[in-house]
């Protein structure tokens, strides 16, 4: 490790990170955050994704969902507050996402559970466009940019993109091994001012410095559904508490791991499940 260009993760680096209370502030200090998710038949990820940036500690969370699942948003976080879109009656196709206010967030999270729709490409120009800070980026969010590559080039700058494999795939095109995979991260990473974390194993991230992270936290009970949702939500609270793009990724990954180490002790690898990762994320902040 000592000659790698690469940095490890671990408990000491994030220790150093965390933010602690004032005793005298108020939601207010801690951000308003948005979340641009779900769609019918997938609104599980849009629920992992606020319930897991409300632990992280953000001060205000606005869901934005098509509205059939305007209802399961109201019961499943009543922390949040809940927009649809101008289609009220939409069943979840992408344009029914947004309200032509995107701009009052401090930061957005956008992407899990937003399915395949034809809207999905104007809905991140409109959100690009009406907001430009640093903002995440995750799962069809990251496939619709693939899809439509002009995209990515208006992405505002120092965002974090969270591929897994496949959707780093669809990006920017296969390649040969891990170690030419991280090569191409650092590139487009630089090339377009982004974070790109490469999610797996040991996540990697890329930064647009030039300099690389690789995280030490995580075990294979999180490779089950919903789990990447949770890590958009943790990463996107951290941005709205005004953690800097760099350490917002580093510790968002290192907490999401952390949580999932903490659940397998206390359940086990195989019933590890997404909302555990929420359940354990306060746990993982204490043992920091
Ligand atoms: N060890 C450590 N961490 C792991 C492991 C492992 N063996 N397997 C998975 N993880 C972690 C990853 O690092 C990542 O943070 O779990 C998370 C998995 O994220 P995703 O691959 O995005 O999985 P998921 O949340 O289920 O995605 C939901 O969105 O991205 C789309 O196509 C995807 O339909 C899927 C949906
Ligand atoms: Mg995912």
């Amino acid at each position: 490790i000592q000659d790698s260009p690469f940095e490890l993760i671990d408990r000491a680096m994030v220790s150093q990170m965390v933010q602690s209370r004032n005793p005298f502030s108020h939601k207010g200090d801690y951000g308003h955050a948005a979340i641009v998710a779900g769609s019918y038949g997938m609104m599980g990820a849009a629920v992992l994704c606020a319930r897991a940036c409300l632990r992280s500690g953000v001060g205000k969370l606005t869901c934005h969902v098509p509205a059939s699942g305007y209802n399961i948003m109201q019961i499943s976080v009543p922390e949040a507050m809940c927009k649809t879109g101008e289609n009220a009656n939409s069943a979840g196709a992408g344009e029914t996402h947004v309200s032509p206010e995107m701009d009052k967030y401090d930061v957005i999270g956008i992407g899990p559970g937003l399915g395949a729709h034809a809207g999905n490409s104007r809905l991140l120009y409109s959100v690009f466009e009406q907001n430009r800070r640093p903002m995440v980026i995750d799962a069809d969010g990251l496939n619709t940019v693939a899809g439509d590559k002009t995209l990515l080039g208006k992405i505002p700058p120092q965002s974090i993109l969270t591929p897994h494999p496949k959707e780093f795939e669809r990006l920017f095109g296969k390649t040969a091994n891990d170690y030419d995979r991280i090569q191409t991260a650092l590139q487009k990473a630089a090339e377009y001012n982004l974070y790109l974390v490469l999610k797996g194993r040991y996540t990697f991230i890329a930064s647009p410095d030039g300099k690389g992270y690789f995280n030490s936290s995580g075990n294979a009970g999180m490779a089950s559904g919903g789990t990447g949702d949770v890590l958009t939500g943790i990463i996107t609270g951290l941005l709205a508490q005004k953690y800097p793009p760099q350490q917002a990724a580093i510790a968002g990954v290192f907490l999401h791991g952390l949580s999932g180490d903490l659940a397998a002790a206390y359940t086990s690898q195989p019933s590890l499940i997404a909302s555990d990762l929420v359940d354990f994320l306060g746990q993982a902040y204490q043992a920091l």
